[in-house]
């Protein structure tokens, strides 16, 4: 049984105030806060509330680091659906946190190198303080796709087709995500002190129930986080609608 805490709001609105609230909250606890940061759509409007609690309340990240969990390989920095420009023009760009310390994996050169530095570099900060999820349709947790090791770490990952499929609206017309991505290893993640999953619409629904009411299964990545003793998923009613149910 997990021990995951479920905060269940009407709306996905709701729940970017009500993640970015927390986020805020720990932030200002302990302004050197290490954040493991997400991308995708579920994230937009939550650094839009976050920004906006930023510039509201005078939240500073000036002592804050920040990892994000994945990079597209291959992809300019500045490629309109690279996760670098993704989080300068949702996030970085508007908040106090230190250029040289909002990193990303180095998914340009080589990729077994950027991996091994990606994981020392968290470890040379102490380790990731509260590390923000999404979740896939099939389960995905960062790009760790099903049948991904639960002690994985910073990897190169192969994309399948359903998140190639999922993404491709990101990306400009007639131009496809590229197969690879580097992403934290589902082990990378596991050793955060805290985690905060959000997942928002009906098309979360199924992948909330894998993860959070069947058995632990490496089909279902984010099944691992029933093995963390400090999980709370945010979610809207839309994508709570399965729990409860058997998986
Ligand atoms: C993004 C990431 C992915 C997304 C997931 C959900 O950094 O790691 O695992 O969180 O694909 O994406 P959206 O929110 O677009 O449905």
């Amino acid at each position: 049984m997990t021990k995951a805490q479920f905060q269940v709001f009407p709306s996905p609105e709701a729940v970017a105030g009500a993640v970015a609230s927390h986020i805020g909250g720990v932030v200002r606890t302990r302004p050197q806060t290490v954040l493991g940061l997400a991308t995708g759509k579920t994230f937009v409007p939550i650094y839009e509330a976050l920004v906006r609690l930023s510039g509201e309340t005078g939240l500073s990240f000036a002592e804050a680091s920040s990892f994000n969990l994945d990079e597209y390989v291959g992809l300019a920095p500045d490629h309109p659906a690279s996760f670098r420009r993704y989080m300068e023009d949702n996030f970085f760009r508007h908040v106090d946190l230190p250029a040289e310390r909002a990193l990303l994996p180095e998914a340009g050169g080589d990729a077994e190198a950027a991996c091994l530095a990606y994981e020392a570099a968290i470890a040379a900060r102490g380790g990731i303080d509260v590390q923000l999820l999404g979740i896939g349709r099939n389960g995905h947790i960062g790009f760790n796709e099903p049948g991904s090791a639960f002690d994985g770490r910073t990897q190169v990952a192969r994309l399948t087709p359903s998140t190639i499929a999922a993404n491709t609206s990101d990306f400009p017309a007639g131009e496809l995500p590229p197969p690879e991505a580097i992403t934290m290893g589902i082990g990378t993640i596991l050793d955060a002190r805290e985690i905060v999953l959000v997942a928002t619409g009906a098309a979360k629904a199924e992948a909330l129930t894998r993860a959070f009411v069947a058995l632990p299964d490496r089909d279902c990545p984010a099944s691992a986080l029933q093995q963390h003793a400090h999980v709370t998923v945010f979610c809207d009613e839309a994508a709570f609608a399965g729990m409860g149910r058997p998986a």
